[in-house]
């Protein structure tokens, strides 16, 4: 029997860990126990507990309740009290999901005391050291033993890095192993899309049966702090309801709802607010948003997940950002970056709207990727 100890703290986490927990459960209890701990980096609710009732996913054994706060401070605090629940619990190997503050501390945590790092999602890049999520991934990737890509890319980045693509084990921090081996998030997204169906009631309870809206999201720490951007968003968003009469659910990141008054001018928040034809609804839960996403006309979002999870439900997507890490969306044609750019983004939506058939290869693996991760790991990790 070997022990995990799984880090998660942010939304994306708490829903990514569902893959692994639910193929713990299934396929490897008598050979994995897992121990949880949540950072509590989020804590409202509707980002955090509604995931846990809604997705099977296991009680934390731990909960470190570190909460909001400055990048240095919470990362710092949860960096304390990983380390003393590692000393405490021994685990073979610590699992980090993504590129959040909780995934930088569980790294730093475990590097320290030498307790060998499980990373799934690595190799991503954006290039953009400007984005708090890049430098917390590649600090992650630099010290993790074993490295699940989901893409290709994202194994070319880590080979490119200077990570070997062949090696043999015993791996370690100093001969660490790469793998290319499809997405936890397509298998969630596969396993919760026929629950989402029955369970939902959000797109009635939003006037939304009809399909022809759009769906967007937004909460990438650029976009909801610099005025500047978050207004050219919120124009294009505006625009495209009018002139196009049709309606725009925004479940909006509570970053973004908080700031959404102080970074609008105020006629702009007035007439956003004033738009019966945006919606603007509290974070929904992941059942509902594969119910949004699945009947939504199209996405614009600036949030790695829902721009994927586009792509899984074939959805043309309206990235607001400057690059992306998920390149294979924008190569297929089914993704434009039309970053904070009012024109770029209108002239996308108009591009879409033309667009008869576009392509979503198969790029995320099989819907397996949890059980392959459970396997190398009980092999590899001693
Ligand atoms: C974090 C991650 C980001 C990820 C996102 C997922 C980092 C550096 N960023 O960004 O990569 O895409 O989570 O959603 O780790 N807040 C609440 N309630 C909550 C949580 C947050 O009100 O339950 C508000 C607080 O005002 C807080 C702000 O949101 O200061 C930002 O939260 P934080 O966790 O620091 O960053 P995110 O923007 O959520
Ligand atoms: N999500 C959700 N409810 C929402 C918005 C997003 O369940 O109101 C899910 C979404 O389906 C995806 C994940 O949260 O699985 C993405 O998280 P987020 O956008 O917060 O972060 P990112 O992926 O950008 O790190």
């Amino acid at each position: 029997m070997i022990k995990l100890l799984t880090i998660i703290g942010a939304r994306p986490q708490i829903i990514k860990s569902a893959a692994l927990s639910r193929a713990i459960k299934n396929k490897f209890s008598d050979t994995v126990r897992e121990i949880i701990v949540h950072t509590g980096q989020h804590y409202d609710d509707n980002m955090s507990q509604v995931f846990f009732d809604e997705l099977d996913i296991p009680h934390p054994n731990y909960n470190l309740n570190v909460g909001s706060g400055s990048h240095g401070k919470q990362t710092a605090l949860m960096i304390e009290g990983i380390e003393e629940i590692l000393l405490k619990e021994k685990p073979n190997c610590i699992v980090l999901y993504g590129d959040t503050n909780s995934t930088l501390a569980g790294a730093v945590a475990a590097s320290k005391i030498q307790v060998p790092i499980v990373h799934v999602e690595a190799g991503l890049r954006s290039f953009n050291k400007a984005m708090p999520e890049e430098v917390n991934r590649i600090m992650c990737d630099s010290v993790s033993t074993l490295l699940f890509s989901p893409t290709k890319a994202g194994f070319d980045n880590l080979v490119k890095e200077g990570f070997k693509k062949k090696n043999s084990p015993p791996y370690s921090f100093d001969n660490p192993k790469i793998y290319h081996c499809g997405d936890v998030m397509f298998d969630n997204s596969l396993h919760f899309s026929t629950v989402a169906k029955k369970k939902s009631a959000i797109l009635s309870d939003n006037g939304l049966e009809d399909g022809s809206f759009l769906l967007a999201t937004i909460h990438r720490n650029n976009n909801t702090d610099e005025p500047e951007r978050l207004n050219a968003l919120f124009r294009a968003i505006n625009k495209i309801s009018i002139e196009n009469d049709i309606k725009i659910v925004l479940p909006l990141h509570p970053r973004t709802a908080k700031l959404l008054s102080q970074n609008l001018t105020p006629e702009l928040y007035s007439t956003v607010k004033t738009n019966e034809l945006i919606k603007i609804i509290p974070p929904v839960s992941f059942l509902e948003m594969i119910a949004l996403e699945k009947n939504a006309f199209l996405v614009m979002t600036d949030s790695g997940g829902v721009q994927k999870e586009a792509f899984f439900f074939k959805k043309p997507c309206i990235i607001l950002r400057s690059e992306t890490e998920w390149v294979e969306l924008v190569s297929s044609g089914s993704a434009i970056v039309a970053d904070a750019n009012e024109v770029e983004i209108i002239k996308a939506f108009e591009k879409f709207k033309k667009m008869k058939r576009l392509k979503f290869p198969d790029l995320f693996g099989d819907g397996n990727a949890a059980e392959f991760i459970c396997q190398e790991i009980l092999k590899n990790i001693r």
